[in-house]
């Protein structure tokens, strides 16, 4: 019994928390307070497919006679669709949305305010909330629209890095939304270091993205090139096989040239010298010989 008294909170305090907790749910469920219920996770779907954004009353309540809000927080107006008495009231409506948001009429008895969004763009892409005002619950549904054109990673040779004996590889892959990261892996699948990912957006919101790595010999020569975006769970990636005389090849041949280029000087400047030396050699002796002729 004792220790039993010896918990991390006294039992008085415990005993309140628990009769608190009770007393909050219970308030909800017997004064017949209804949870608005929407989605886990993340909605995925394709630009233009119709999407339904779920949201329900639990316990089922009719809201047929009530206003219903969609929202966006990031527009202005923020409304994706409001109806009163099962009503649209469409001057409220985003313009962005104009003929492509609706509910299901016959749907409302049942609490159900499940939303439809036909033909998804890119830029529906966010956080939506469901709100009854009259029972002040809301619930949030996120919305992915992902693009399905991503290309391949595509790796191209980009140069030799002569400072640390490398090769720099480029790797660039387009056709993605939303915006993926690129990773660059060797061969054991370890992550390289490689320079900051240069994202670019078309016209049609697509991304493109690009990024450079100096791969150096210790980096086993199976280079991974992965572009992944988290939300949709897409991920393509290209491997490159770096031939070994790749990282050889430059660095010893440019020693091979610095060396016949320092022996070659070497054998130059001895040449000079020895016919500097010579002609001097040749000189004097005339010289001495004039000389001689001079004063005898
Ligand atoms: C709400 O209505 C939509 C459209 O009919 C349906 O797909 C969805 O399953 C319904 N949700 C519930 C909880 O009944
Ligand atoms: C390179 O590594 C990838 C996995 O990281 C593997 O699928 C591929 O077969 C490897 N290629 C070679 C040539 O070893
Ligand atoms: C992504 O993968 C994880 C784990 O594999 C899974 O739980 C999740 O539902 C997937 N998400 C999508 C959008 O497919």
């Amino acid at each position: 019994m004792a220790h039993q008294q010896d918990g991390l909170f006294p039992q008085p305090l415990l005993k309140a928390f628990s009769v608190l907790i009770f007393h909050i749910l219970l308030k909800d469920v017997c004064n017949g307070q209804p949870q608005l219920i929407g989605p886990s996770q993340a909605l995925v779907a394709r630009a233009g497919d119709d999407v339904i954004l779920p949201c329900h009353l639990e316990p089922a309540y009719d809201v047929s006679t009530k206003t219903l809000e969609w929202t966006r927080s990031s527009l202005d107006p923020r409304f994706v669709y409001v109806s009163r008495a099962s009503q649209e009231l469409e001057k409220l409506k985003n313009p962005s949305f104009k003929g492509r948001t609706s509910l299901f009429v016959d749907e409302l008895k049942y609490g159900n305010i499940s939303l439809k969004i036909s033909k998804v763009k890119f830029a529906d892409t966010g956080t939506y909330k469901c709100f009854i005002p009259d029972l002040e619950k809301e619930a949030l549904v996120k919305l992915v629209v992902a693009s399905d054109a991503a290309t391949s990673p595509i790796i191209s040779f980009s140069g030799i890095d002569k400072n640390r004996g490398g090769v720099v590889l480029q790797c660039e892959s387009a056709g993605w939304y939303p915006e993926p990261e690129l990773l660059w892996l060797d061969g054991e699948g370890n992550l390289l270091s490689a320079g900051p990912t240069e994202t670019l957006r078309g016209p049609d919101d697509l991304y493109t993205v690009s990024s450079t790595v100096t791969v150096e010999k210790r980096h086993s020569n199976n280079i991974t090139c992965r572009v992944q975006q988290r939300n949709t769970n897409q991920s393509r990636e290209t491997h490159i096989h770096v031939p070994e005389d790749f990282f050889e090849i430059p660095s010893s041949s440019s020693a091979v040239i610095i060396g016949l280029a320092v022996s070659l000087a070497l054998c130059i400047m001895l040449l000079i010298l020895s016919v500097v030396f010579l002609v001097r050699r040749k000189r004097k002796h005339l010289m001495s010989k004039s000389l001689i002729n001079y004063y005898f």
